[in-house]
C-alpha cells in the first residue's frame, strides 16, 4: 500500500540537499510512503499517484520526535519531593532511591503497563523513537527485568545499573561498582544496546564511571553518560575520550568541555525538563552550537527530576531559555536525537527513511515554540502506520 501526503504547508526534511537551510525546508510539498518507508519527497505539484491520499491542508509535517534520553521503567511517583522542591528544597541524586523501592515492589505486569502508558502518551505528542534506561532496580534481577521489559518495546535500551549506589551497598560503593561491572552486566548486556552512568557528586566519580563504561564497552554496549548535570565534573571529558554517543545534561561546562564536545562526534544532549522541574539554571545551548557541537534535545522523562514526556515542551523551553532558534530546537529534537542514538533511519524525511511523521495543527514547525503548552498534534505515523 502507498500513501500520498499532499498539500504540506511546510515540510521539515532535515536534509539540506532536499530544501532550504539545515532543516531542508520545502513549502507546498508532498511525501509518498510505501509500507514502512519514505518512497518520494518533493513539490506537491510533481507528486506521483498513490493508493491512498491524505490532504495535509497546508499544515506542517516533520519527522517524528526522537527522544534519546528517558527513564520509563519505574513505579510510583515523587509528587511530595516535587512539592518540597517548589517550596525551596534542593534536588539531589539521593531521591532516586525512593523510586528504586517502589520499582522493586512492583510486578512485571505493573512495570510493563506503566511503560506502555508513557510510550503511548509520548506517541500521541509526536514521539516515534524512545530510548529507555534501567536504573531503578539496582539489583541483578531488578536491572535485568527492567531491560527485558524495555526491550520488548524499543531497541534503544540502556543499562544504567550505575544510576546511584544501591542502598544495600551504602557502605561499600566499590563493591557496588564490582557488581555493576560483573554479574549485573552479565545479566543485563543481552537486553541492552547502550551503557550509561550517572557521573556526579552523590552518584559515581570519574574513576568509577570509567570502570562502568569500559566494562560495558567490552561487552559490546556503546557508552553514553549522565554528565555535568548538577556540578562541574569529569563526565563530559570522559564521554568524549571514550567515544560515547552522547554526553547528557551538560548543564555545567567549562570552556574545555565545550571545546571537547565540539571537536568530537559525541552529541551534547540537553534536557530542559530537568532544569525546569528542579528549578535550576538551564544549560547554554547557544555556547555549544556556536562552538560547533551537535545538540540533541530530549525529555529525560522520569519521576524525579523531569516528569514530562513532551518534546514540544522541551523545544519551547530551549528556545525561550537556552538561546536556541526554533529551527535549531526542532532539528535537535529530531535529527539531533537520531545522531545521539546513531540512527540514520529516523529523524529525517528522506528516501528510504522510516516513515515516522508528525503532522502539526499549525502551518509551520516554529509554532512548537511559538504556541507553548498547546496540543498541536494533528496526526502521527510510525513506520508508515497511522497511530494518532
Ligand atoms: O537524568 N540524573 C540522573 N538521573 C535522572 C534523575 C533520576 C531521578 O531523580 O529519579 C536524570 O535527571
Ligand atoms: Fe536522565
Amino acid at each position: 500500500m502507498s500513501l500520498l501526503i499532499t498539500d504540506v504547508g511546510t515540510l521539515v526534511t532535515n536534509d539540506p540537499a532536499l530544501g532550504q537551510g539545515p532543516l531542508g525546508l520545502l513549502q507546498d510539498a508532498a511525501v509518498v510512503v510505501e509500507g514502512s518507508r519514505i518512497a518520494w519527497v518533493g513539490p506537491a505539484a510533481a507528486a506521483p499517484a498513490a493508493d491512498e491520499r491524505f490532504d495535509a491542508r497546508h499544515r506542517a509535517l516533520l519527522p517524528g520526535f526522537v527522544d534519546s534520553h528517558a527513564h520509563l521503567v519505574f513505579a510510583g511517583d515523587r509528587t511530595a519531593e516535587f512539592n518540597a522542591r517548589m517550596s525551596g528544597q534542593a534536588y539531589s541524586a539521593g531521591g532516586i532511591r525512593t523510586t528504586v523501592a517502589a520499582t522493586r515492589a512492583a510486578t512485571d505486569a505493573e512495570l510493563d503497563a506503566n511503560l506502555v502508558r508513557f510510550l503511548r502518551e509520548a506517541l500521541h505528542q509526536g514521539t516515534t523513537t524512545v530510548e529507555c534506561k534501567s536504573g531503578y532496580g539496582l539489583t541483578v534481577a531488578d536491572e535485568a527485568r527492567a531491560l527485558r521489559i524495555a526491550a520488548s518495546h524499543t531497541p534503544e535500551t540502556t543499562y544504567l545499573g550505575a544510576h546511584v549506589v544501591a542502598p544495600e551497598f551504602a557502605d561499600d560503593p566499590a563493591g557496588y561498582v564490582d557488581l555493576v561491572t560483573g554479574e549485573m552486566l552479565d545479566a543485563c548486556a543481552p537486553h541492552a544496546r547502550w551503557v550509561d552512568v550517572f557521573c556526579e557528586r552523590g552518584a559515581f566519580d570519574g574513576d568509577q564511571a570509567r570502570a562502568v563504561l569500559t566494562a560495558g564497552a567490552k561487552r559490546g554496549l556503546i557508552p553514553r553518560v549522565h554528565a555535568n548535570q548538577l556540578s562541574y565534573g569529569p563526565g563530559v571529558q570522559l564521554a568524549v575520550e571514550l567515544g560515547a554517543a552522547s554526553a547528557d545534561h551538560c548543564t555545567h561546562l567549562t570552556d574545555e568541555d565545550v571545546a571537547a564536545l565540539a571537536g568530537s562526534e559525541t552529541v551534547a544532549t540537553l534536557l530542559p525538563g530537568a532544569e525546569f522541574s528542579t528549578r535550576a539554571a538551564y544549560p547554554n545551548a547557544r555556547r555549544l552550537l556556536d562552538a560547533g557541537a551537535t545538540v540533541a534535545l530530549s525529555t529525560d522523562c522520569n519521576p524525579g527530576s523531569s516528569f514530562t514526556s513532551s518534546m514540544a515542551f522541551c523545544i519551547a523551553v530551549a528556545v525561550r531559555e537556552m538561546g536556541m532558534t526554533p529551527d535549531e530546537a526542532v532539528h535537535a529534537a529530531t535529527a539531533g536525537g537520531a545522531k545521539a542514538l546513531r540512527r540514520s533511519d529516523v529523524g529525517v524525511i528522506t528516501l528510504g527513511a522510516r516513515a515516522d511523521l508528525l503532522l502539526l495543527e499549525a502551518p509551520s514547525h516554529v509554532h512548537l515554540a511559538y504556541r507553548p503548552g498547546v496540543p498541536l498534534t494533528a496526526a502521527v505515523w510510525r513506520a508508515g502506520a497511522r497511530e494518532f
